[in-house]
This record gives C-alpha cells, structure tokens and sequence, in this order.
C-alpha cells in the first residue's frame, strides 16, 4: 500500500494539542504528526530543551507549535504547563498522555522508591493531567483524551516493577473517564503499544541479535516505530473517531495474538 502525507481527513486542523513526554520517542513522532496535520501543537517535557527543540522544528510561522519544561508527577508544574498554554495557543482539545518510565526491578526486591515513582510518572501524572486539561474541555462541552499505555497493562511484564501494574491501571482510567465524561462531550481511549523501538527500550537492541529476534516473534515481523503509534493516537484524537470512546487500540504487530505459536505443532 501507498504511504501518503494527507492528512486533511483527520479535521484536525487548528486543533490544540497537548503531548506529554514530546522530547522523544512515541510522544515526539506524536506531536509532529499532530503538527503536520494542522494541528497547534504543545510539546511537554520533564527536558524542557528538548521539547522546545523539538516543538522549534515544526513551527510555522504563525507559532503553532510550543515546547514547555513540565514534570507530570507534580500538580503545580501542571497547572503551570497549562496556563502557559491556555495564553499561546488558547482553549485545549486534545491530550495525549505519554510520559513514561520505567525502572526495572523483580518484584522480590523492588525498592518503594522505584514503584512510587513509576506509579506517580505513569498513573498519577496521567491522571492529574487528564484533570487539569480535563476540566476546560468538559466546561466547553468537548474534547478528547488518548492515553498511551502498553500491552503491559495485559500482559504481566515481569522485572519491570510497577510497569503492568501501572499500565492496567492506566487502561482503566481511561475507560473510568469515558464514563465519567461522555455525557458532557468528552472522549477518552487508549493505544496499546508492543514492541517499539524508542530511547526508553534502546539498550535492549543494543545486543546482538535482538532485532532480528524480537521481529521473528512478532506476526508483523518487525518491532514497531513511534510512527505506528502516532497513527492510532491521531486517529483516536480525532473527529473521525467521534463514536469512540472507552477502548483501546492495541498496536503490536499482532504480538500479542501470537502465543499459540509458541506450542509445538508437528506438521506447521
Ligand atoms: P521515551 O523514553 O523515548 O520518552 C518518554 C519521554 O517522557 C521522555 O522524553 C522523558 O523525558 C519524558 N518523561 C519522563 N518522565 C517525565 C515526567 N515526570 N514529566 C514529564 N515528562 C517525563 O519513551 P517511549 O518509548 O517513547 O515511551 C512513551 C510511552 O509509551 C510511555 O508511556 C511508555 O510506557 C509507552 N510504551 C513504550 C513502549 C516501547 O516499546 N517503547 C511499549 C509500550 C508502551
């Protein structure tokens, strides 16, 4: 199939646009696309120069695009983020929820330092921002929430600490907000990614081999790129998805469907 670069069918020109974790990855490729879509686009970042790079390099002329210095665990840092983008771009209708961690740890010995950080980063700060940007869009009557979780959040990954537990948290806060928020014209839904090639999981394909392997395992047979991410997370943010609310989109490369073919079967 053809790649194409329109994206007049998504209507999301002169959208706002919030991206948490927009210095790198999922939520960069994110926020770009966004911005190329005609979208006025705010980049997010606890590395505020890099989000302000980034958000540099998509500018238009008439600034459509802002980087801000945020930390997602800390509701005053939020507030601020969010007044700064309420005066440059004016009324928010779209977040997208992203910024992440991870800190590996078996769960015999995780420190508590490392699982309430990873639950404050990954669950609280999606929550909070969900509130503070939340509540402009429910007074105006509309909006959208895309929430980027993992296939974690149904999968146990295991050494990864808080990581699934955070992220099946993740997946029903979502779906709590769509509840909550639907009658009053909000949507909320989430993107499940599997295996992505970005910073945060960087050091594994750094062995040899692990490339080729993990691709071997998925029924796409390739690990996936923040730009097959962004798609889903466009498309959910979008009026086109304007009957959609409380799912989520997983996108693996059929990964996750792919456990019978580990079972040995003569013949096939
Ligand atoms: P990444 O490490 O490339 O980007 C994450 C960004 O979040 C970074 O720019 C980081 O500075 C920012 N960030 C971290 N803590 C923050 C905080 N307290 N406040 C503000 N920003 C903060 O990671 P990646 O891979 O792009 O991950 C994005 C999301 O996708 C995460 O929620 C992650 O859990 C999820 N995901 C990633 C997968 C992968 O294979 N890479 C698979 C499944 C889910």
């Amino acid at each position: 199939m053809q790649e194409t670069s329109n994206m007049d069918w998504l209507g999301l020109t002169g959208c706002v646009c919030v991206v948490t974790g927009a210095a790198s990855g999922i939520g960069r490729e994110t926020a770009d696309m966004f911005a190329r879509a005609g979208a006025r686009v705010a980049y997010l970042d606890l590395n505020a120069k890099a989000a302000m790079k980034n958000a540099a390099a998509l500018a238009k002329e008439d600034g459509q695009t802002i980087g801000l210095g945020f930390d997602a665990g800390r509701p005053e840092s939020i507030e601020a983020a969010a007044g700064a983008i309420q005066t440059q771009l004016g009324p928010v209708d779209i977040l997208v929820n992203n910024a992440g961690i991870l800190r590996p740890g078996d769960l015999a010995h995780v420190a508590l330092e490392d699982w309430e950080m990873m639950m404050r980063v990954n669950v609280t700060g999606y929550m909070l921002c969900a509130q503070q940007f939340g509540r402009a869009m429910l007074a105006r009557g509309q909006g959208a929430l895309v929430h980027v979780a993992s296939i974690a959040a149904s999968q146990p990954q295991a050494f990864s600490g808080a990581y699934s537990a955070g992220k099946a948290a993740v997946a029903m806060l979502s779906r709590q907000l769509a509840f909550e928020w639907g009658p009053k014209g909000v949507r909320s839904n989430c993107v499940s990614p599997g295996m992505i090639r970005t910073p945060l999981s960087e050091a594994f394909y750094q062995a040899p081999g692990i490339l080729e392997k993990r691709a071997s395992i998925v029924p796409a047979r390739r690990v996936g790129m923040p730009q097959d991410i962004a798609e889903a997370v466009l498309f959910l943010a979008s009026p086109r998805a304007a009957y959609i609310t409380g799912q989520e989109i997983v996108v693996d490369g059929g990964f996750s469907q792919a456990l019978m073919g580990f079972a040995p079967r003569p013949g096939y």
